[in-house]
């Protein structure tokens, strides 16, 4: 699980950045804005599909997160006159996503095979809930000091999402050795390592995990997402400069700071 696949999205919105953007705190500011924003999307898509044969896991990963957000808003929108043509536009992305998506894992099952067994379960529609409630972080969370940024094994943190999921050859869903409860809760973390640690107590959420370390899941959650959205708000204070870029945007694209519990039902 390196980065979601947020570049490409990314790469789509870059046609549109010379024009300056309405206010989004009007209806027509809004229909303007989402109209762009899903101009991008659709764009994305099509790169996605242009580009399916060579898809790798990360990447569908990020478009069923997205297909997810896009079914959220869709019903939200369904509910005001002004918006429900951009409700039916956003079902008709989030179904041409999900079709694409169910074709992806016929070249993941081609290109490795093991990998894709491992992480099924997370390319499964429903698998990624979106949260009723979104919390503003809390400032007093942020670490006063970071810790220097060792190098990141994205084995380490596989391994771990493995054992959470129960997809690996001798383990059940939400059973995890020490060393990645040591790993995923050590504090004062940055760079990938915190989004990673970010990411564990996500999926743990998703994967319904309670009992143990996860009794305390959304404190993580909570520490994690104030210490990331911290992190995205020096970025943004500096412009962006590379190579904090990168790593803004896997941020960004993991921001989901929910609280309590996923899922709206
Ligand atoms: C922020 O976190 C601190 C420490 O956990 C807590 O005491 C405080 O009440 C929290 N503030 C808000 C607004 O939730
Ligand atoms: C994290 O940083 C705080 C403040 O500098 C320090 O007290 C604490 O010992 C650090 N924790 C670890 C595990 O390094
Ligand atoms: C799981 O078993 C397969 C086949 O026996 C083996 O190739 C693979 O290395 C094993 N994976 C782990 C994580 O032990």
């Amino acid at each position: 699980m390196a980065r979601p696949g947020l570049l490409l999205l990314l790469l789509a919105l870059r046609p549109l950045q010379p024009s300056p953007l309405p206010r989004p705190d009007t209806t027509e500011g809004k229909v303007t804005i989402v109209g762009l924003i899903l101009s991008a999307l659709e764009r994305a898509t099509l790169f996605l599909e242009e580009r399916l044969p060579g898809v790798n896991l990360d990447g569908v990963v990020g478009f069923r997160v997205l297909e997810a957000q896009l079914r959220g808003v869709q019903e939200e929108w369904a509910a005001d006159p002004r918006l429900r043509p951009l409700s039916l536009r956003t079902r008709r992305l989030a179904d041409k996503l999900a079709a694409l998506l169910r074709r992806s894992v016929f070249y993941l099952e081609l290109s490795d095979p093991r990998y894709l067994r491992e992480f099924l379960p997370s390319l499964q529609p429903g698998f990624w809930k979106l949260p009723c409630t979104w919390t503003h972080t809390n400032t007093s969370l942020v670490y006063p000091v970071l810790e220097p940024e060792d190098s990141f094994s994205e084995e380490s943190s596989d391994a771990c999402l493995v054992q959470l999921l129960g997809t690996g050859n001798s383990s059940q869903p939400c059973r995890i050795p020490d060393f990645c409860r040591t790993l995923m809760t050590q504090p004062n973390c940055s760079g990938y390592r915190l989004s990673h640690q970010l990411l564990f107590f996500l999926w743990a959420r998703m994967q319904g995990c309670t009992e143990g370390l996860f009794h305390q899941s959304q404190h993580y959650i909570s520490v994690f997402c104030a210490n990331m959205m911290e992190l995205n708000r020096r970025a943004e204070a500096i412009g962006y400069a590379y190579p904090t870029r990168d790593l803004f945007m896997e941020n960004s694209a993991l921001a989901f700071c929910p609280q309590d519990k996923a899922g709206c039902s």
